[in-house]
């Protein structure tokens, strides 16, 4: 609703002024800040779409207490993200009160919400058409989610159990390359873990993974590019990463039984 209506506000007698007010947690911590608007056509997700900001973005946490507990965890992944790719205080407050935040209960909420959407609000601030590689952390996470949501036929996981399994792939990776230690990743696959996010791959097999993998947008060419972890809240970009390193870490990841 928000892409849909932020993109009618930019083309509509060439832009009018609108205020976005997000009713899931994931529109609150994510998609109502960062002037992405669009709609998706039936050739291609986001092919139709603009930068347009709103004026104002409101958010109540009181609107997610009808909130249905799939949406509130696919959220949720992402707010892992933030914590991963830019605020080890976060991480540390959602291991500590994950009880608190899936009760919904509000002040947890609040705070999380508002650490969230000042994190996007800095980045895209600093890199809003993603073009000095700051926006792009934003896709921790989402190089190995966006394949799995393709090899299941965006049947098979929710876009935040995927971007939840990515995170744990690009931690796999980080780890290879030496930037984390393996400790680190548990720490981050607990969370996950915590929160009754998938932390295994099941029912899909690697080839058809890495099959779906090279339509993604950060698959800039032959390069692939990853976000990985140099620190818990500590982020960087990685290019020309290997397949056979893609390989390994996935085969990790999927489930034996
Ligand atoms: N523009 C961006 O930067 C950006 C970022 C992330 C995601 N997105 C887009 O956002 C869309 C997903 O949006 P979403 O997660 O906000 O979900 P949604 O709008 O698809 O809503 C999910 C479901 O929750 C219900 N719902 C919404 N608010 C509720 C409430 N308060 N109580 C009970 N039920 C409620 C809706 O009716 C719907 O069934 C996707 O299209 C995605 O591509 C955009
Ligand atoms: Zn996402």
């Amino acid at each position: 609703v928000g892409d849909t209506s932020g993109f009618l506000a930019a083309i509509f007698k060439r832009g009018i002024p609108y205020i976005q007010i997000p009713t899931t947690l994931l529109a609150q911590v994510d998609a109502a800040i960062g002037g992405k608007t669009g709609v998706d056509v039936k050739e291609a997700k986001n092919l139709l779409g603009s930068f347009y900001h709103p004026r104002l973005v409101l958010i109540d946490p009181l609107l997610l207490k009808t909130l249905n507990k799939a949406q509130m965890l696919s959220a949720i992944a992402e707010v892992i993200k933030y914590a991963a790719i830019k605020d080890k205080h976060l991480f540390k407050y959602l291991e500590d009160n994950f009880a608190k935040i899936l009760q919904k209960d509000l002040p947890s909420l609040e705070f999380v919400i508002l650490r969230c959407a000042k994190i996007k609000a800095r980045i895209v601030s600093q890199d809003e058409r993603e073009k000095k590689g700051i926006r792009t952390l934003l896709n921790f996470g989402h190089t190995i989610g966006h394949a799995l949501e393709a090899a299941s036929g965006y049947a098979g996981y929710s876009h935040g159990e995927a971007v939840a399994l990515g995170m744990l792939v690009a931690a796999d990776l980080s780890h290879k390359y030496r930037l984390i230690s393996q400790e680190k990743v548990f720490r981050l696959a607990q969370l996950i873990k915590n929160y009754g996010l998938p932390t295994l791959i099941k029912g899909i097999t690697l080839e058809k993974i890495i099959q779906a993998m090279p339509y993604d947008k950060k698959f800039q060419g032959e390069k692939t590019r990853f976000v990985l972890l140099k620190d818990i809240g500590c982020a960087c970009l990685k290019n020309n990463v290997p397949y056979s390193l893609i390989k390994e870490a996935l085969a990790k990841r999927i489930s034996k039984k």
